[in-house]
């Protein structure tokens, strides 16, 4: 936690950096695999990975060396000449996705607009809706990113307030709700766009039959389903997509997070030749989406997930996570929902919110994320080891029991 010394660099903080985020009081120096160690040399394990982001741990070995690597040849060319990573890369990702074509961008909100747009121009060009009638069918309580087309489906008042006007063409309905997914589409919809696992939301799992009704309507109405697996993606459920827990295939895949291996951001919209094949020069672009470095990284993130380690360290690890944090029900804890190494846990209201019980766990050591007030969000890197998840929930198990033993933590 900060003391005095980390006081400057605070305060730098408060004075110069725009306020959209309100973080604990860690202040991290260094990492390395699950932990990450203060300016004073304290060690917390990190049980939010950066969003997905850090799935791999913090400067794995072999993306770390990928990176050095690349850093000793060529860094950044833009897409004006070509770079001798790019098109491995891109095979390797689609290979990995069973598809055809990648379009390598950087942050998650460029895949989210990216395949939207994709979406569009495809619903243009070879359904045939006449231009500027697309609609996209989307979830509520949804999170895509942050940009003015994405806030303009979301549900939540705090990330569209005061950000209008915003972008028309789409149609939200309740998440799980197939027939709601029917009902709202028609002869102008493009595309479903949907997290298969709500994430930010509080790690909502649809009902089983959600994932594949959608898939057949979409099929049945010539209807893109893209699937949004910024977050849910690349291992953090236990498969290498959360579609796969239902033998789902979307026609578009978005990634980002993990795929930049936690050193830099790396996104990309993966789908068939006859969606992606849509896009021609000029039409849509980035300076630095698809560069070598990030392509060097990607490449070996790639390579990272083709030895099936990290979905199997999900499925197993994320089975013991669970079970530790079930058995917490009843004592401070309302529910746990979530699949693999990730577990949204609904904590009782009574005993503080979920950025004072937050607050609390990194005072033990353990840092973790709370969201919709009384929800945290445990999701570590997939290298964590058993004894770190049984000493995690341990420290969240005593942090209850203060909270309770203290009385309420928002006095
Ligand atoms: C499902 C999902 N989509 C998109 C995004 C946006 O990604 P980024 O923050 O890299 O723009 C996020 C970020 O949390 C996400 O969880």
């Amino acid at each position: 936690m900060t003391t005095v010394e980390d006081t400057d660099v605070l305060a730098l903080e408060e004075r110069h950096t725009a306020h959209n985020y309100a973080p604990l009081p860690v202040v991290a120096a260094a990492a390395e695999g699950a932990w990450i160690t203060d300016t004073h040399g304290r060690r917390y394990l990190d049980c939010l990975a950066a969003y997905s982001a850090v799935n791999f741990g913090h400067r794995h070995p072999a993306v770390i060396a990928a990176a050095h690597a690349q850093l000793d040849r060529v860094t950044l060319v833009s897409r004006a000449f070509h770079s001798d990573r790019l098109g491995p890369f891109c095979a390797a990702l689609a290979r990995l996705c069973g598809k055809d074509m990648v379009l390598p961008m950087n942050s998650g909100a460029e895949a989210v607009e990216s395949g939207m747009k994709v979406a569009r121009k495809w619903g243009t060009d070879v359904k045939g809706v006449p231009a500027g009638q697309a609609n996209i069918v989307v979830a509520q309580n949804n999170f895509h990113g942050r940009t003015i087309s994405i806030v303009s489906f979301s549900s939540d008042d705090s990330a569209r307030g005061g950000f209008g006007p915003f972008t028309p063409g789409f149609r939200a309905v309740p998440f799980g709700d197939a027939a709601a997914v029917a009902d709202a589409i028609d002869d102008f919809t493009v595309a479903v766009l949907l997290e298969p696992i709500q994430g930010e939301a509080g790690i909502i799992v649809p009902p089983a039959d959600y994932l594949p009704r959608v898939r057949e309507i979409c099929t049945a109405n010539n209807v893109l389903m893209i699937a949004d697996e910024i977050q849910s993606g690349l291992a953090r459920t236990g498969y290498t997509f959360a579609c796969d827990h239902w033998g789902v295939v979307p026609d578009v895949y978005l990634l980002g997070k993990a795929l930049g291996g936690g050193v830099l951001p790396l996104s990309a919209v993966v789908a068939d030749r006859d969606v992606l094949g849509v896009l021609h020069p000029g039409e849509h672009g980035s300076t630095f989406g698809g560069n070598p470095l990030a392509a060097a990284i990607g490449a070996t993130v790639v390579g990272l997930l083709e030895t099936g380690e990290f979905q199997r360290r999900s499925a197993l690890l994320g089975a013991r996570l669970h079970d530790r944090l079930q058995a917490l029900t009843g004592d401070g804890v309302l529910a746990v929902r979530g699949l693999g190494l990730w577990a949204g846990v609904d904590i009782d209201p009574a005993l503080g919110t979920g950025k004072q019980i937050s607050l609390r766990l990194a005072q033990r050591g353990v840092l973790v994320k709370d969201t919709h007030g009384s929800t945290l969000r445990f999701a570590p890197p997939l290298v964590i080891t058993e004894d770190e998840i049984d000493w995690a929930v341990a420290q969240f198990a005593s942090v209850l029991h203060d909270a309770a033993v203290d009385g309420d933590l928002r006095s």
